[in-house]
């Protein structure tokens, strides 16, 4: 079924000029882009979005460097566009990605790993990662011409 995903260029995608490279992967696949913004997450916002990480290792640092500079999050509409994100996107650890995702292509580390997607596995990360950063009349309604 047609639904919506939540993805988001990370600072470090961002600052390496990849935005356009991922929109472009990401239109070319006949996902339809429903909603953008080119924001600055507040220390509150991180802890909310990254909240199921509060008390593990890394976590300071992930909220660290996801507040160090702008990201692009976004909303992605197509069928099964939350499982279609995630092949794009690769694994979590960028060493462990194949070739031809993002992470595989463009990655350096598990923290620096460019692009952020809802999981596929949570039933609700969806709607409440899209909630967490978009209000409703900000998502557009359009029909996408292949
Ligand atoms: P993301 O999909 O944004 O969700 C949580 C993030 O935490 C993850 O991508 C990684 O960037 C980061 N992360 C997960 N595990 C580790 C780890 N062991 N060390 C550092 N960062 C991690």
């Amino acid at each position: 079924d047609a639904e919506r995903t939540f993805v988001m260029v990370k600072p470090d995608g961002v600052q390496r000029g990849l935005i356009g490279e991922i929109i472009s992967r990401f239109e070319d696949r006949g996902l339809k882009l429903v909603g953008a913004k080119f924001m600055q997450i507040s220390d509150d916002l991180a802890h909310e979005h990254y909240g199921e990480h509060e008390g593990k290792p890394f976590f300071d640092g992930l909220v660290d460097f996801i507040t160090s500079g702008p990201v692009m999050a976004m909303v992605w509409e197509g069928q099964d566009a939350t499982r279609q994100v995630r092949t794009m996107m690769g694994e979590t650890d960028p060493a462990e990605s194949a070739p031809g995702t993002v992470r595989g292509d463009f990655g350096l580390d598990l923290g620096r790993n460019v692009i952020h997607g809802s999981d596929h596995a949570d039933e609700g990360a969806n709607e409440r990662e899209i909630d967490l950063f978009f209000d409703e009349d900000e998502l557009q309604d359009y029909d996408r011409i292949d």
